[in-house]
């Protein structure tokens, strides 16, 4: 993914620690991402939202209009997650993983801010 073009991915770090990153894909109009994660002992502090956030300013200024993203659908956590940063359910999509596990299609649509800047803060 890193040697891809069309993919962006971002990475926090804690004194030289990953601690979390984030993989976006970036179509003409769509945006899906890819993958986000957070080690463990950095989860519930807003990690993941900046990431989803600092990613979508990289949308508004790419000219995308939405982002899509799946999860398993046995991944509460994740659709739980995904809800509070604004995605919502659009698709089921059976067998859709390696396992055969049914995937969950899930997008938000993006409205760029009039007002705000749309250059992403280090
Ligand atoms: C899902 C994951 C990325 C969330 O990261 P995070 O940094 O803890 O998330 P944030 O702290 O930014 O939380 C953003 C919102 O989601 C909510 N949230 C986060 N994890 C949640 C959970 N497990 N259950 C319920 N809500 C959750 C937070 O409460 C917060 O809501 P709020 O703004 O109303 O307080 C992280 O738990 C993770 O890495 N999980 C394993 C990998 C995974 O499932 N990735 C997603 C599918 S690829």
């Amino acid at each position: 993914m890193l040697n891809d073009p069309n993919i962006t991915t971002i990475v926090c770090c804690d004194r030289g620690i990953v601690a979390a990153f984030a993989s976006m894909y970036f179509a003409d109009e769509v945006a899906r991402l890819i993958r986000i994660a957070v080690e463990p002992p950095y989860r519930e502090m807003g990690i993941a939202r900046q990431m989803i956030d600092w990613l979508k300013v990289s949308c508004y200024t790419a000219g995308i209009t939405r982002i899509e993203s799946n999860h398993r659908l046995k991944s509460r956590s994740a659709r739980l997650f995904y809800r509070k940063c604004g995605f919502r359910e659009h698709a089921l999509r059976p067998n859709y993983y390696e396992d055969s596990e049914t995937a969950v299609g899930m997008s938000m649509p993006l409205v760029p801010p009039t007002d705000a800047s749309t250059t992403p803060s280090a």
